[in-house]
């Protein structure tokens, strides 16, 4: 099965690119920024990596990424993970970035997206992987912020496909950001949106409704309202499923009780990715491996997952039927 999923053409839907910053990069690009980290080996930093809840992860995510400062430290970040894209059989990926995350920080927007750019460029040129940029907003910001954010992406607009929305979901519902994913559409982006990882149905009802987006990032919890289910279903709404992360922030007990099963039963369009691979203990084929086992899943499911990932990918129909 292994092999079979390793051979396994695939796209991923749901990576934070600041979710993929190994420790080893990490430590080369501290020592290099000349920045001081809170740990002195690779092994303190994986013991460090034990989360109990999505807020637990977050702070010790945002805390990594504020190393990365020039061009170069996010052009190597990318680069590191088009690197395991071309081990795991992915031909297209679908890259989340927060730039508010660094813009707080005083590094510039172009900064962040010429280095990711730069990235995909030669991803494609050398291995032919094909990629989308996502500009996520931080939901436990104002939106406000968001709007500056929106504007800020402006210049670079035919370099990003979509905008999404992460970070601290309870608390910050997607009808905080009704208005700047209303803009952001009339500028000429796709929507997607977390909702439904720690939060509840409601969350994902605001998303597809109150925001309109046409995928939904995690979606576990619709499994708690049928109507809502059916709504989905209806729209042809994908969810991008995270396993490994569900089970590392204890969005799930044990990876045998994930909903995913349920999910295909029901006839809900799921695919399988990995959100932060760096935090939560591996890529693509991993969820794919672990998933697998704990599900018991057939080619057949396999299969599905994996054509879903291009079926509900934001590549034009050509390329989605070259790639099919
Ligand atoms: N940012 C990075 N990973 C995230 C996740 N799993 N949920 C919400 N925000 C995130
Ligand atoms: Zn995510």
């Amino acid at each position: 099965m292994k092999n079979f999923i390793a051979k396994l053409p695939k796209a991923e839907l749901h990576l934070h690119i600041e979710g993929t910053f190994e420790p080893e990069l990490m430590f080369a690009i501290a020592k290099r920024n000349n920045i001081e980290i809170p740990y002195k080996t690779i092994e303190e930093v994986k013991t460090a990596y034990q989360f109990s809840c999505l807020q637990d992860f977050l702070d010790i995510y945002y805390a990594g990424a504020g190393v990365l400062i020039t061009e170069l430290d996010f052009y190597d970040l990318t680069m590191a993970y088009f690197t395991k894209c071309k081990e795991d059989n992915i031909l297209h990926a679908e890259i989340m970035f927060d730039p508010q995350t660094h813009t707080k920080r005083g590094v510039s927007f172009e900064t962040v997206i010429n280095g990711i750019h730069l990235a995909r460029e030669e991803a494609e040129s050398k291995w032919g992987i094909t990629s989308e940029l996502i500009m996520s907003y931080l939901r436990h910001l104002s939106e406000e912020d968001a709007f500056e954010t929106l504007s800020q992406s402006l210049p670079f607009k035919h370099l990003i496909k979509a905008v999404g929305l992460d970070s601290s979901e309870k608390g910050n519902p997607p009808s905080k950001f009704y208005k700047v994913f209303k803009a952001s559409a009339e500028a000429g982006y796709v929507l997607v949106a977390h909702a439904g990882e720690e939060g509840p149905a409601e969350y994902v009802w605001e998303a597809i409704d109150g925001l309109q987006v046409m995928r939904i990032d995690h979606g576990n919890n619709c499994l708690t309202d049928e109507i809502l289910v059916q709504e989905v279903i209806k729209r042809d709404l994908a969810l991008t499923v995270c396993p490994l992360s569900n089970l590392k922030l204890q969005v799930v007990k044990e990876l045998d009780s994930h909903p995913l099963r349920e999910m295909m039963k029901r006839g809900i369009k799921a695919t399988v990715n990995s959100d932060d691979p760096a935090y939560f203990g591996g890529y693509l084929n991993q969820n794919f491996y672990a998933l697998q086992e704990a599900l018991d899943l057939s080619k057949e499911e396999l299969v599905l997952l994996a054509k879903n990932s291009f079926q509900h990918s934001l590549l034009d129909e050509k390329r989605k039927k070259e790639l099919l």
